[in-house]
């Protein structure tokens, strides 16, 4: 991964500000979020998506967790075990998220879906709303995804890290309950590819 091939210099203002929000907010749920459209615009790049479609999906994706400028960050960080009440709030973050993004949604700079159902499983377990795969689009089916891969990859916690393989094999493992499997196929062709050219 080389950083976004779309330059941060023509992202949108409204966008700008809210990331620099999310960077004090939380550096690291900032920086997850630059890294998965980061993964979100190369992936996008092998399935030939068309630009301007490319360029929602990646604005979307720099702003997938944008509702977590609604949880304290000591929730967000917190090491020990979530109350039921924190835990609530967590699971809010995707419809925490309409609400910034609404005047760019209107603008069609981003993808309501992709925001709203980024944690919906492919099985219907997933939240806020136990969607099912005929209802997510496939950049939601995508991010879910990529989300996923970046999280266990990056994880802060040094014990819990997993190198690429492990990650692949986790999301290979949890396709068609978690994951939609054509995507999980195609993402882990494309990484494999990606590790052997690098
Ligand atoms: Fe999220």
């Amino acid at each position: 991964m080389s950083g976004l091939r779309m330059s941060m210099e023509v992202v949108d203002p409204e966008i700008l500000t809210l990331l620099a929000r999310l960077e004090q907010h939380d550096t690291g749920t900032y920086a997850h979020s630059m890294r998965v459209a980061e993964y979100c615009d190369w992936f996008a790049s092998h399935l030939n998506m068309r630009r301007m479609d490319r360029q929602r999906f990646v604005h979307s994706a720099l702003l997938h967790d944008i509702g977590k400028l609604r949880i304290p960050s000591e929730v967000l960080n917190k090491n020990t075990k979530l109350t039921d009440e924190e835990w609530r709030e967590i699971r809010n973050h995707p419809v925490y998220g309409m609400e910034y993004v609404s005047g760019l949604a209107d603008r069609n700079i981003v993808l309501p879906d992709v925001i709203m159902l980024h944690h919906e499983n492919t099985d219907g377990t997933g939240y806020p709303f136990n969607s099912r795969t005929s209802e997510l689009s496939a950049q939601v089916r995508i991010i879910r995804v990529i989300d996923s891969f970046d999280a266990m990859t990056s994880n802060r916690n040094y014990q819990l890290v997993k190198n690429v393989d492990e990650a692949l094999a986790e999301l290979i493992r949890c396709e068609g309950t978690l994951y939609d499997p054509e995507i999980v196929r195609l993402f882990c062709a494309h990484i494999q590819d990606a590790s052997k050219s690098s």
